[in-house]
């Protein structure tokens, strides 16, 4: 394999690789602003300049577009690289407004980050700063201050590349250069809100986190977006209890760089829901937990006990470790041996836009089916409404109940069906959970809480372990990380693994068992 030198190390290069990505390779992080991972390479910022000492004569140049040659030596940082940044990010912030005091990039802006690094300490311009348009609205979520913007292009490519539609563009030559919309027209990509995500400077932001807060305030946490089956890997921004910010997390196996817009806005709103229960209940009256969850031992009970059927639905957003939770208390339970029916309502797949959204809007429909829970259709599900005499929902999603049960028990966070039911078992969101998803192609993910509930909501799998003392169960996984082993081991897909060992980007468990064994 042909070789490089890259600030004194030895490395060998496949054919076509960068010198950029054989930096990053080795952890070493060269200052960039047009480049992006996802993207075409266009090498029009200059700010990624190394020097080159061979072959041929030393010189500077930008190493996102310049491929690896047999024998090449580079340095990334030095004395004349340093001098050369600097120059770069002069001409780049020769207009740029003083705008970080208001600007939502602030903290996360790269070019305050570079300036810190590379920068000069004052500026020498003895003439006005040019005047663009600020506050352009140029599409449903994202607004475009075209002061701020240094025309790095990876919005223009973005739409263009990733998102199959060509709705920004540099227009104006020279000088004149600007980012904008075509004339009438707005960015309708469901994609857009990932043009503030990768844009380096506050040139484009989203309405919904403009002003909202400062970003060094904010507590990122790790989790997966349930909108749909893709299960897109995403970081919860939280301050004070409440997300402001929902970001798609780097992850290869999954979701790559980028999220869709129904799952970032949608969340928004999903994880701070106005009206929420705020307790269980009985019969409509507020009640502890214990009180609930017997009255729901007692009635599931007496159902079975008069021969009539328990029919579970479980929610396709519920977390494998819920699920497996749940089948063990209602099937393990002496009183209701027989009587249970654990199913799940048929989730369409329809309407997948060929990037990222499956079209099939739930988050875990794999671990049902994993499980074993059965998939009923509309057809199916209506009769099994109808035979069945106690009906225990765990399906935030079931909006409508045309039939009148015996006893209805429904986990709730704010169910339309709460005020029918006759015992409710306080859910959670899943901003609230911990656990995992699996997704459409088998990845199983890790979820964390980033928000706490209210102090009188014990969540879906407290319920579900109250509900369990009531039906007499031994032997409960007391924790989602206990029950993770329990459902790992009960597939045989462990391998050794545990939920706080999970990667980062998932695992595909049951390859990953066999390769253990192996
Ligand atoms: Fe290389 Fe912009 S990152 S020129």
């Amino acid at each position: 394999m042909p070789k490089i030198t890259l600030n004194g190390r030895e490395i060998e290069f496949p054919p076509g690789q960068t010198v950029m990505l054989a930096a990053r390779g080795l952890g070493i992080d060269i200052p960039h602003y047009c480049w992006h991972p996802a993207l075409s390479v266009v090498g029009s910022c200059r700010m990624c300049q190394v020097e080159v000492h061979g072959p041929g004569p030393k010189r500077l140049t930008t190493a996102c577009n310049l491929p690896c040659v047999d024998g090449m030596v580079i340095v990334t940082e030095s004395p004349a690289v340093a001098r050369a940044r600097a120059g770069v990010l002069e001409d780049l912030l020769l207009n740029h407004p003083l705008d970080c005091p208001i600007c939502d990039k602030a903290g996360e802006c790269w070019l305050q980050d570079y300036a810190y690094e590379y920068g000069a300490a004052v500026g020498r311009n003895d003439f006005p700063r040019r005047k663009w348009n600020k506050r352009v609205d140029i599409a449903e979520h994202v607004l475009l201050d075209q002061e701020r913007c240094i025309l790095c292009t990876r919005c223009v490519r973005f739409l263009d590349e990733y998102a199959g539609k060509a709705e920004l563009a540099v227009l104006g030559r020279g000088a004149h250069s600007v980012i904008d919309i075509f004339p009438g027209m707005k960015v309708s990509s469901g994609y857009q809100g990932n043009l503030a995500d990768i844009c380096p400077v506050g040139a484009l932001t989203l309405k919904e986190f403009r002003f909202q807060t400062r970003v060094w305030y904010l507590e990122g946490t790790d989790s997966v977006c349930p909108s749909c089956s893709r299960g897109c890997s995403i970081t919860l921004d939280v301050r004070d209890n409440a997300v402001r910010r929902v970001r798609p997390r780097v992850n290869p196996e999954v979701n790559g760089h980028f999220m869709c817009d129904v799952g970032r806005f949608g969340l928004l709103k999903a994880y701070q829901p106005a009206e929420r229960l705020a307790g269980a209940r009985l019969q409509g009256e507020a009640v502890d937990l214990a009180q609930a969850a017997r009255a729901a031992a007692e009635g599931m009970t007496q159902a079975a006990r008069a021969g009539g059927g328990v029919l579970v639905l479980a929610s396709p957003d519920a977390t494998n470790e819920e699920l497996f939770l749940l089948k063990k208390v209602l099937l393990e339970a002496a009183a209701l041996r027989g009587r249970v029916t654990l199913a799940f309502r048929q989730v369409a797949e329809e309407g997948g836009d060929g990037i990222l959204q499956t079209g099939q809007n739930a988050g875990n429909v794999a671990g049902l089916r994993a499980q074993g829970y059965e998939e009923l259709d509309a057809g199916a599900l209506a009769a099994r409404l109808g035979a069945a005499s106690a009906l225990y929902l765990l399906d935030e999603g079931l909006a409508r109940l045309d039939v009148e049960p015996e006893l209805l028990i429904v986990h709730a966070m704010r169910s339309a069906l709460a005020a029918r039911a006759g015992v409710v078992l306080p859910g959670s969101t899943i901003a609230e959970k911990e656990g995992t998803l699996t997704n459409c192609d088998g990845v199983t993910q890790r979820i964390r809480p980033a928000l706490r509930p209210p102090a009188t909501v014990a969540g879906d799998f407290n319920c579900l372990l109250a509900l369990g003392r009531e039906l007499g169960a031994s032997g409960l996984p007391r924790t989602p990380g206990e029950a993770f082993i329990a459902w790992a081991d009960a597939s045989g897909e462990r391998g050794g693994l545990t939920l706080a060992a999970l990667p980062q980007n998932g695992i595909r468990l049951a390859a990953a068992a066999k390769e253990a064994q192996s």
